[in-house]
């Protein structure tokens, strides 16, 4: 039944693919596509968290060990975002994602998995369920080269490796510059997100960037890659420019 699986995947932790997962979801909501957010990433289930919901009934490894089908686990967050959480206690760490595969069939519309890291077992079952996948790195040579190590083994299991995302993007005399990561990547850069204090304090107000500074760095760049995923024309809001200033006057005040 499903349309769409795009796996938000990535060479190591800390790179960005919850935060990732949840602003480009819920941008794709609000361009109106029927979309649902998993949190695979079982070991680090931190995607409830991010959003302030950490208590569910039904959660992804109650769907992976047969007890519940996938719809029982979707939850509706007061922005109109459908997620499947996982469950953070100690106990789930231990959940067979090998079942993942399956168990999406019966979702539909657009999917998008936050991965697990690396190419650990867990980690291939979840590319295993992709029909696509979006690579997330920052711009340090360390971290893209383990991203595109994913990239490799994604185009082996034959999935559409859509491109990559360069998160925390500086362009600081430290990091690659945009010359040299088109050079590393066989993938298309399909965004480079700033780093930008306020997906901290967006976090901090468990409420996804898009909509806690919606004319913010990222959250420009999250709604225009929602647009190209979607296939609809980025339009920029109203008078971005003013409104860019304004958001750079509350941002250095605090
Ligand atoms: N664009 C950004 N600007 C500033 N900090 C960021 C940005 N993206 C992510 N972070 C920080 O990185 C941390 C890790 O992000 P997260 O999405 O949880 O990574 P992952 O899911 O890949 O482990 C976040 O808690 C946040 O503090
Ligand atoms: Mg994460």
């Amino acid at each position: 039944m499903t349309s769409r699986i795009i796996g938000i995947v990535s060479g190591k932790g800390g790179v960005g693919k919850t935060v990732t997962t949840i602003n480009l979801g819920l941008a794709l909501h609000q361009l109106g596509e029927n979309v649902t957010i998993v949190d695979a990433d079982t070991t680090v289930a931190n995607l409830g968290l991010q959003i302030g919901i950490c208590s569910f009934s039904t959660t992804l490894q109650d769907v992976l060990k047969g007890t519940d089908n996938i719809n029982k686990a979707v939850y509706t967050h007061p922005m109109g975002l459908k997620i499947i959480p996982s469950s953070i206690s100690l106990e789930s760490i231990n959940a067979d994602l090998s079942e993942l595969k399956p168990a999406l069939n019966d979702l539909d519309g657009l999917v998008l998995i936050d991965s697990p890291p690396g190419l650990s077992a867990d980690a291939l079952s979840v590319l295993d369920a992709c029909d696509e996948v979006i690579i997330i790195s920052t711009p340090e040579l360390q971290t893209m080269a383990n991203a595109l190590k994913v990239a490799r083994v994604a185009l082996d299991m034959e999935k559409l490796v859509l491109g990559i995302i360069v998160n925390r993007y500086n362009g600081g005399k430290y990091e690659l510059n945009h010359t040299e990561i088109t050079a590393m990547c066989d993938a298309p850069v399909l965004s480079k997100i700033p780093e930008d204090i306020n997906v901290k304090r967006s976090l901090f107000e468990k409420t996804p960037i898009i909509s806690y500074s919606p004319y913010s760095g990222p959250s420009i760049e999250f709604q225009k890659l929602a647009c190209d995923l979607a296939g609809q024309q980025y339009r920029p809001p109203k008078n971005l420019r003013m409104k860019k200033i304004i958001t750079g006057i509350k941002t250095m005040m605090g």
